[in-house]
């Protein structure tokens, strides 16, 4: 066990764990903020995507030891009110249907178009294909990040 002081969304939290635990439990077990799901544990689905220093990451193969001083984000921190460009067009073209993976595709989207803010098609495609959805929103997402890319 060690403490690591993390900074997430915004506000220093210290925790006492395992170096190895992955931030996805960090999170969820030990903090409480449980808007990042776990889905498939290996890096497979996109279920537990959370940024760090505004990149998009897979939290469940994620250490804690390798966070040092780069900053997390969770979906909880995405925005004050959840009004986030791509939280908005997600409420335009109601994407979610059970909502399980959402999170985890939110936060995909939304690094994804902070890194390019006027993605093509192609570029959407590509940056949201490792994220799974059982329910098939596949759809609505893409118009939904089309949509966000222009506001
Ligand atoms: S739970 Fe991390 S990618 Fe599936
Ligand atoms: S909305 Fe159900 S898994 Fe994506």
């Amino acid at each position: 066990m060690a403490t690591y002081t993390l900074k997430i969304n915004g506000k220093l939290q210290k925790v006492d764990v395992d170096g190895q635990t992955p931030m996805l439990w960090v999170l969820r077990d030990h903090l409480n903020l449980v808007g990042t799901k776990y889905g498939c544990g290996i890096a497979q689905c996109g279920a537990c995507t959370v940024h760090l220093d505004g990149m998009a990451i897979r939290s469940c193969q994620y250490p804690v030891s390798a966070v040092g001083e780069q900053e997390i984000t969770t979906i909880e921190g995405l925005s004050e009110s959840g009004d986030h460009p791509v939280q908005e067009a997600w409420l335009e073209h109601d994407v979610p249907q059970c909502g399980y993976c959402q999170s985890g595709q939110i936060m995909t989207a939304a690094a994804l178009l902070k890194e390019n803010p006027s993605p093509t098609e192609e570029e959407i495609e590509s940056a949201m294909s490792g994220n799974i959805c059982r329910c098939g929103t596949y759809l609505r997402i893409r118009e939904a990040v089309k949509t966000a890319s222009k506001k």
